[in-house]
């Protein structure tokens, strides 16, 4: 059986970061599996539907898009992985606020949730799988070999993402203090949005560890995750 490691949490509790990191150092496939749920966000934009659209239609639209993800095969994964839809380089329309919103609207839909499934399975490949998502631990791989569940406080994952926005240049330093309450509020939102719907809600399963990540920094984070893994290994 080819091991996966399932990373769960909310947007902004650093797991993204720690899957893509921890993939790098095992030598394993990453599974980035919001990328896909904002890609079928962006295909629905792109024939300017929207979340109220046929749910058989939105099924058949997560099922047969054209993805692909570059340098996911390169174990040196610490450069960025390129995402394609129908051949373009779409990695940064994909992280708009407005694709990220529209993709947990699409997310409380079982038509997109299946349709993705199999998508989500094909990526268990020799010699492993890090997967990193909401549901990753609970329904896609629930006899995986070992989940996680990060989380942070609101404040603290408004704060990084305001950092992350100033990094790409989308946010000035000083703009910092006046984004911080509604980046909150939008986190909140897309918590309760996650948490509260009806088919593969947000919560950690029942065999993970959870780890709070807010008074901690990756390489701390990446440290705890990386010793428990080869605890559990040897
Ligand atoms: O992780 P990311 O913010 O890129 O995910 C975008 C949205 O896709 C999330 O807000 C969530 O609603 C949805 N999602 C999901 N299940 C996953 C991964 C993402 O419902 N496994």
């Amino acid at each position: 059986m080819i091991p996966v490691i399932t990373i769960d949490g909310p947007s902004g509790s650093g797991k993204g970061t720690i899957a893509a990191k921890l993939a790098a150092h095992l030598g394993w496939h990453l599974l980035d599996s919001g990328a896909l749920y904002r890609l079928v966000a962006l295909s629905v934009l792109q024939k300017n539907l929207n979340a109220s659209a046929d749910e058989n239609l939105l099924q058949q639209l997560a099922e047969t898009m054209d993805v692909q993800f570059t340098g996911v095969e390169d174990p040196a994964a610490a450069q960025p992985i390129r995402v394609l839809l129908a051949g373009k380089d779409v990695t940064d329309e994909i992280r708009t606020e407005a694709v990220g919103n529209l993709a947990s609207q699409l997310a409380a839909k079982k038509g997109v949730r299946q349709g993705l499934l199999a998508r989500q399975k094909a990526f268990q490949q020799a010699p492993g799988l890090v997967a990193d998502g909401r549901d990753m631990g609970t329904v896609v791989f629930p006899d995986a070999s070992l989940k996680f569940y990060l989380t942070a406080s609101v404040e603290e994952r408004a704060r990084r993402r305001c950092y992350q926005l100033v990094a790409q240049g989308q946010l000035k330093a000083q703009d910092i203090n006046v984004s911080l309450a509604p980046l909150c509020q939008e986190l909140r939102d897309r918590d309760a949005r996650d948490m509260n719907r009806a088919i593969a809600p947000l919560r950690p399963a029942d065999d993970a560890r959870v780890i709070d990540t807010t008074q901690m920094n990756i390489e701390a984070v990446l440290a705890e995750v990386i010793q428990v893994a080869f605890s559990i290994r040897s």
